[in-house]
């Protein structure tokens, strides 16, 4: 990762077929993301997650073949982004064990879903519990462990998944209180909501979902989306009358895939009386134009599913060649352990940490990035200016880990050392610093 780029990561989660709400919502702004200089996309299939919510293992395998087929046929490009499947990374179980261990029980019983599910049952008069896997509880350790296996500095979700990303934080921070040493091992993620994206309406005119079972596929056959899109509910209003683009889905769908002038002249169309049948053929050639093309390739991927296994396989390398180091790192940490240089008993590890020179990376109001070289609680030895990236503050942090007191010169205009502060006592905490960070 060059020291500019910023990791962004999504997973969807394997239950269902896309739809087009699914594409203008995600698919398509996220391809396009991913196509951004200075961004590095990761992007998988949480098939673990499916497992939550869904007992019917065709379901879960076809879902996966067909969210998969869709991304690939929508143009992500798999040599650009990492993608990949999440049952493919066994570090991410290991580490959602790792994370379990550091994460109160009170922050899960907290979670939204997890407390609707109580909700509904009290309302049904049944045990709190009733059908309540632990799963759902730890629903949103896996998808911390999802997040920070991958040091994802940002997470595109929608509103309802904000505080999974601030569980993930929380859980990140604990474990780098409790281990790190004074080092980030995990990155902080922070949730990025977009609101520009369109909140496509169904066929009903509510937001489409397959939950209110008014979905217009993606991929369906040609005729099916001819079909699905002359059932878009519309007004009576007979041809030759003007019709109000304001609340009508059929206008919404047309402006989430046309272009500003395309839609201007729509609207024209509307107030000077289009009939509904043309003004929904017009929909569907607009439609077709874009996804017509993607629906060629997204037919052959799914007559070739090898072709899709293969780009995911590939992709699973390409995770874990980050996804192992990091694990290695954290067992480490922890100490699961080599028992070949049994040294020092917990206590020991613990008394010698509080002793030892601290880097701290933190980041202030200001949003900026900052660390500081602190000794004990009190003394601060080093103290950073501001940067604009993380990446950066980052890069230095390691530099006085690895190359200790040689990296000073290189930094003077990015650290300062407080009043009252000896030079010889900064030099030797980066030794001290250096020799214990390996
Ligand atoms: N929970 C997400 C959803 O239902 C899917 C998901 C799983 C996810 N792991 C993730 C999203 C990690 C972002 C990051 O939409």
């Amino acid at each position: 990762m060059s020291s500019n780029t910023v990791r962004v990561l999504t997973g969807i989660t394997t239950t269902g077929t896309p739809h087009l709400g699914n594409y203008v919502g995600a698919i398509r702004p996220t391809v396009r993301a991913s196509r951004r200089p200075g961004t590095e996309s990761f992007l998988f299939l949480a098939d673990y997650h499916a497992l939550i919510k869904c007992d019917d293992p065709v379901r879960v395998q076809r879902s996966t073949l067909e969210i998969a087929a869709s991304w690939l046929a929508a143009g992500l490009d798999p040599e650009k982004v990492t993608f990949y499947r999440q049952s493919d990374i066994p570090e991410i179980p290991e580490l959602t064990w790792l994370l379990t261990c550091v994460t109160g029980k009170g922050l899960l019983n907290r979670a939204h879903a997890y407390k609707a599910a109580l909700d509904k049952n009290a309302e049904a008069g049944v045990d709190a519990d009733d059908g309540v896997t632990a799963g759902l509880f730890m629903y949103p350790v896996l998808m911390a462990a999802d997040i920070l296996m991958f040091k994802a500095h940002q997470v595109p979700v929608g509103r309802d998944q904000v505080q999974h990303i601030e569980m993930a934080r929380d859980m990140a921070a604990s474990f780098n209180h409790l281990y790190g040493g004074g080092q980030e091992l995990l990155t902080l993620p922070a949730a990025v909501i977009d609101d520009n994206v369109a909140l496509l309406p169904g066929l009903d005119g509510r937001k489409m979902s397959k939950s209110y079972d008014n979905v217009i596929a993606l991929f369906g056959p040609r005729e099916q989306l001819k079909k699905q899109i002359m059932g878009i509910v519309t007004d009576s209003r007979a041809p030759g009358e003007p019709k109000e683009t304001e609340g009508s889905a059929l206008f919404a769908i047309y402006r989430a895939f046309a272009t500003p002038d395309e839609t201007a002249a729509f609207a024209k169309a509307f107030a000077e009386g289009i009939g509904w049948g043309d003004a929904k053929q017009q929909l569907f050639e607009r439609i077709e134009q874009e996804i017509g093309p993607m629906r060629a390739r997204y037919e052959h991927l799914m007559a070739n599913p090898q072709e899709v296994e293969q780009a995911l396989l590939a992709g699973a390398v390409k995770a874990r060649q980050l996804a192992t180091p990091l694990m290695r790192e954290l067992r480490q940490a922890v100490g699961l352990r080599a028992l070949t240089n049994v040294g020092k008993s917990a206590s020991a590890d613990k008394g010698a940490r509080a002793s030892l020179p601290v880097l701290k990376q933190y980041r202030e109001q200001d949003g900026k990035f900052y660390f500081k070289l602190t000794q004990g609680a009190a003394t601060v030895l080093l103290q950073s200016k501001g940067f604009d990236s993380p990446r950066d503050a980052g890069q230095a942090v390691r530099r006085l880990q690895t190359e200790g007191a040689t990296a000073l010169a290189a930094l003077k205009e990015w650290v300062t050392t407080p009043q009252g502060v000896s030079e010889a006592s900064v030099k030797d905490a980066l030794e001290r610093l250096v020799s214990n960070s390996v």
